[in-house]
């Protein structure tokens, strides 16, 4: 079974149903929310699990009681917890706000990420696949990248929440994952201009030395951008959205679980069944509820 990592976040999420979302200034009331597992690193972690890879999670929680809440999901489905720190202190939370239609609000506070550590990462061979995103420190990332790359693994970054990336940085990331918004951040260290177009704004990013950028457009699907070769587009599949919280988290892990299985298949095969699992997160509240 192939080697999967992912390093980033774990949190509690405290979801609130509303009928829609708060403006500036304005309170809203509902009767309910439920604490739930969440974090995008956990989020994908569970992802790739379910999907097949033999998981491990690197991060850290807090020992204010919340970890059991937190690692619940991941423990159920056989990821390694073996690599997360535990740091005295509140574990990360998100306080979320999903409205009728399944849009949601969300605002994260680290708590113990901030204490997630790239040299907890167990070592990584040629075949592993690393899996980050934007939610612990960007320094710690940055050093979990060049491990894989000293190790030959490949690594598959999530740019969110929207980060610049340097050059530096493109040319050890094999797959970057982006939407729209993250896409125009991570393109700013390449100086594109503001009104760039995504197809622009990926090719840069490619001549950087990111291996293959894959946007995401939610119900339209995504684009599949590698260089040399025309962009795919990939249909999303239909669903029915009760909550888009943790979509783009499970279309990440299912895309790398699929690419440790099969590292030589077309990417796009990858992004295909990354699209299908994304839909079924959409179908459930939460970001780590079992699926129908
Ligand atoms: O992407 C969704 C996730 O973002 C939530 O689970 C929340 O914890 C935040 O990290």
């Amino acid at each position: 079974m192939p080697s999967l990592f992912v390093f980033g976040s774990i949190n509690v999420d405290y979801v609130a149903p509303v009928s829609r979302l708060p403006g500036p200034g304005e309170t809203i009331k509902t009767d309910r929310y439920e604490a739930l597992p969440g974090g995008k690193g956990a989020n994908q972690a569970l992802a790739a699990a379910r999907n097949g890879a033999a998981t491990t999670m690197v991060g850290a929680v807090g020992d204010d009681g919340l970890d059991g809440v937190a690692l619940s999901r991941l423990d159920e489905a056989g990821v390694s917890l073996a690599a997360i720190r535990r740091v005295s202190g509140a574990s990360g939370l998100a306080m979320i706000a999903v409205d009728a239609a399944g849009e949601n609000q969300i605002i994260v506070v680290a708590g113990a990420n901030a204490h997630a550590m790239a040299s907890d990462l167990p070592a990584m061979a040629l075949g592993s696949v690393l899996v980050t995103q934007n939610e612990v420190d960007w320094a710690q990332t940055a050093a979990a990248h060049a491990a894989a790359q000293a190790a030959r693994a490949t690594v598959v970054h999530n740019a969110a929440p929207a980060h610049e990336l340097e050059t530096a940085d493109c040319a050890r990331i094999d797959v970057l994952v982006v939407n729209e918004h993250e896409l125009a951040e991570a393109s700013l260290g390449g100086g594109a201009a503001p009104d760039a177009s995504d197809a622009d704004r990926a090719a840069g990013l490619l001549v950087r030395g990111v291996g293959a950028v894959l946007l995401t457009l939610g119900a339209k699907g995504a684009i599949l951008y590698e260089a040399g070769k025309a962009p795919i587009v990939v249909p999303a599949a239909k669903t029915t959205v009760i909550d888009t919280t943790g979509a783009g988290d499970g279309f990440v892990g299912a895309f790398a679980a699929a690419l440790a299985h099969d590292p030589s298949a077309p990417l796009a095969d990858h992004v295909a069944v990354a699209n299908a699992y994304a839909a079924r997160v959409c179908a459930v509240m939460g970001a780590q509820t079992p699926l129908a």
